[in-house]
C-alpha cells in the first residue's frame, strides 16, 4: 500500500486507527467533555479538539481523528477534512520545538528567506524536517500579522521578533542544549504538546503566562492611526533608506538590551 510520508493512503483503504489505551482515552473524555460543552453545535468543537489530541501524541494521529470523530459523531474522513486542511496541525512526528520562519514577502526581503536558508544548513535538515535529536522542526511560515516586526521567527507559536541569521542560529542551538530562551513578546516559551493543550483551551497554569502579552509595534499603531485620518506621520525605516538594500541588523530583539522597534515615524 502506497502511503505519504504523512501517513496518508494514496490505494487501498487502510484498517481501522487503533484505539487510545483506556487509561489514555479516559483521561482524554474528560477533558473533551469540558471543551465540548463550551459549544452550542458539539462538532464546532473539532478544531480545539484536534489541539487536545495533537497534545496527547505531539501531532494528530489516526487514533487522535478516530477519537475526535467518536466523540462529536462525525465521520473519520470529516475529521481528516478538517485536520488535513489547517496548517497548525501536525500530520507526523516532529520536534519539541517547532521553529517556523517567516518567509512571507516583507520578512522574506528584509532576512527571512537568508535566515531559513542559514538554519536549513545549520540544522542539516529541510523544510518539515527534524533534528536527529527531536529537539527542533524546522517550517517555512506565512505572514503572523507581526511585520513591523520583521523577519519574525516563531517557535510553538510564540514571537521572536526582528531575527537575524545569527540570531536564529543561537536561537536554535539553544532550544537544543536545553537553555531557556524568552520569547521577545508573550507568555513563556513551553514545548509543543503544552501548546497545544494551551491552543485546545486549557488554562495556562505558569506564573505570569496570562499576564504577559505583547504590544502593538510602532508601525502598527501608525497604521491605525492613518486608518482613522489621524496624524499621517511617514514611516521612516531606521536601517536608512530602501529596507530592500539594507544588510540585516545583527541583533535579536529577544535579547533584551536590543527591544524591538524597527521604525520611528517622522515629524513626531
Ligand atoms: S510578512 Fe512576516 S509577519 Fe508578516
Amino acid at each position: 500500500m502506497t502511503t505519504t510520508p504523512e501517513g496518508v493512503s494514496l490505494g487501498m483503504p487502510q484498517l481501522p486507527a487503533p484505539a487510545y489505551p483506556d487509561d489514555v482515552r479516559a483521561r482524554l473524555e474528560a477533558d473533551a467533555r469540558e471543551v465540548v460543552a463550551r459549544y452550542p453545535d458539539s462538532r464546532s468543537a473539532l478544531l480545539p479538539l484536534l489541539h487536545l489530541v495533537q497534545s496527547e501524541e505531539g501531532h494528530v494521529t489516526r487514533t487522535g481523528m478516530r477519537f475526535c470523530a467518536d466523540v462529536l459523531g462525525l465521520t473519520t474522513a470529516e475529521v481528516t477534512a478538517v485536520a488535513t486542511f489547517y496548517s497548525m496541525y501536525r500530520r507526523g512526528p516532529s520536534g519539541d520545538y517547532q521553529v517556523g520562519v517567516c518567509t512571507n514577502t516583507l520578512c522574506a526581503v528584509l532576512g527571512g528567506d537568508a535566515i531559513f536558508e542559514t538554519l536549513q544548513e545549520h540544522l542539516g535538515v529541510a523544510n518539515g524536517g527534524t533534528t536527529e535529536d527531536g529537539k527542533v522542526t524546522l517550517e517555512h511560515i506565512e505572514c503572523n500579522a507581526a511585520c513591523d516586526f520583521a523577519p519574525v521567527v516563531m517557535v510553538n507559536w510564540e514571537f521572536f521578533d526582528n531575527q537575524t541569521p545569527a540570531s536564529a542560529k543561537r536561537l536554535v542551538d539553544d532550544l537544543r542544549a536545553g537553555v531557556q530562551v524568552e520569547p521577545t513578546r508573550g507568555a513563556p516559551l513551553c514545548t509543543f504538546k503544552d501548546t497545544a493543550r494551551i491552543l485546545a483551551g486549557f488554562p495556562d497554569t505558569r506564573d505570569g503566562a496570562v499576564e504577559a502579552s505583547g504590544s502593538s509595534g510602532p508601525a502598527s499603531l501608525t497604521g491605525l492611526r492613518l486608518a482613522k485620518g489621524e496624524n499621517p506621520a511617514r514611516v521612516v525605516h531606521p536601517r536608512g533608506g530602501s529596507a530592500m538594500n539594507a544588510p540585516p541588523q545583527d541583533t535579536a530583539a529577544s535579547d533584551p538590551s536590543h527591544p524591538a522597534g524597527p521604525v520611528t515615524e517622522e515629524g513626531e
